[in-house]
């Protein structure tokens, strides 16, 4: 496998990252998960647009985010994913400096830049059947904006769900439900899409904006506001978004089956309508 690292195109195997680096020291880096649909990849501008703007956040000085896209393609294509379903993972951490030491390295540290691309299965069957997720204290930090590499609450949190029979561990922060390990969270209450405001308490979702578009387009009103904890048993339908789960139906949360335990209409227009702009 070909991938890309500071600056050059590699095979994996060759890749040398330094223990001093400060990703693997203090999870000091950030990354972003792009979809790519029969070589094409999906809302590119808006991952690259977030990733500009966690690097931002955190003052990582990184390379020009613009130059990914050409990057991507090229994994893409020299990877032979061209014709089909397939995932890019990009990873920016500060570099690496010794010793060990919090404060940032001298301005000149370079970043340690990673990029590849995998072939990725979009999971046909659990869009038909939904998922069980359930619901965790959000023990995260209070940055959740931003894209960085450190996740593991998220880590921990998605292997709970997995122990429990459940496809995603949802976080509850002060009696809210903010988001998933690696998902958005919505939930349709009297034909109404709600979901948690944009805040430094989620991520800026792609997948929960273009959701957000087609709700626009098809007339389902989208409220951002908190949904309680206690008013989940209330809503009709229940869903995860997410840039490798897309629409992903959720048909119980915890041991309550939310409305006749089989994927929403609501759920499933959208996932329909999120499918026709990627296919
Ligand atoms: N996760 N919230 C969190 C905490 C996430 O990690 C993700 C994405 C999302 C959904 O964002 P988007 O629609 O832009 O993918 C929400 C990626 C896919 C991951 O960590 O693998």
């Amino acid at each position: 496998m070909i991938v890309y690292f500071n600056n050059r195109f590699i095979p994996k195997e060759e890749v040398k990252i330094s223990p001093d680096d400060r990703g693997f020291l203090f999870a000091d880096g950030v990354y972003e998960v792009i979809r790519s649909y029969d070589g094409k990849l999906f809302r590119v501008e808006d991952h690259l647009n977030r990733l500009e703007r966690s690097l931002r956040e955190l003052r990582i000085k990184g390379p020009d985010t613009k130059n990914f896209k050409t990057i991507a393609d090229k994994l893409i294509q020299d990877n032979h994913m061209g014709n089909g379903d397939a995932a890019l993972y990009i990873q920016i951490t500060r570099g690496a400096a010794t010793p060990r030491k919090h404060v940032f390295p001298d301005k000149e540290t370079p970043p340690t830049v990673y990029a590849y691309a995998y072939p990725f299965q979009s999971p046909h069957e659990e869009w038909k059947k939904g998922i069980k997720v359930i619901l965790v204290p959000d023990i995260r930090w209070t940055r959740c904006d931003i894209k960085s590499v450190g996740l593991l609450p998220n880590a921990m949190a998605c292997q709970q769900a997995r122990e429990n029979g459940a496809g995603e561990a949802v976080f509850v922060r002060d009696g809210v439900i903010t988001e998933g390990s690696h998902t958005n969270f919505c939930a349709i209450f009297d034909k109404e899409l709600v979901t948690y405001p944009k805040s430094n308490y989620i991520l800026a979702g792609i997948t929960r904006k273009v959701v957000s578009e087609i709700c626009r387009e098809l007339n389902i009103p989208v409220r951002e506001f908190p949904i309680f904890e206690k008013d989940i048993e209330k809503a009709d339908e229940c869903m995860v978004l997410g840039t490798t789960t897309e629409v992903m139906p959720v048909v119980q949360v915890n041991d309550h089956i939310v409305g006749d335990g089989k994927p929403g209409p609501l759920t499933m227009k959208l996932q329909q309508a999120f499918r026709e702009r990627v296919t």
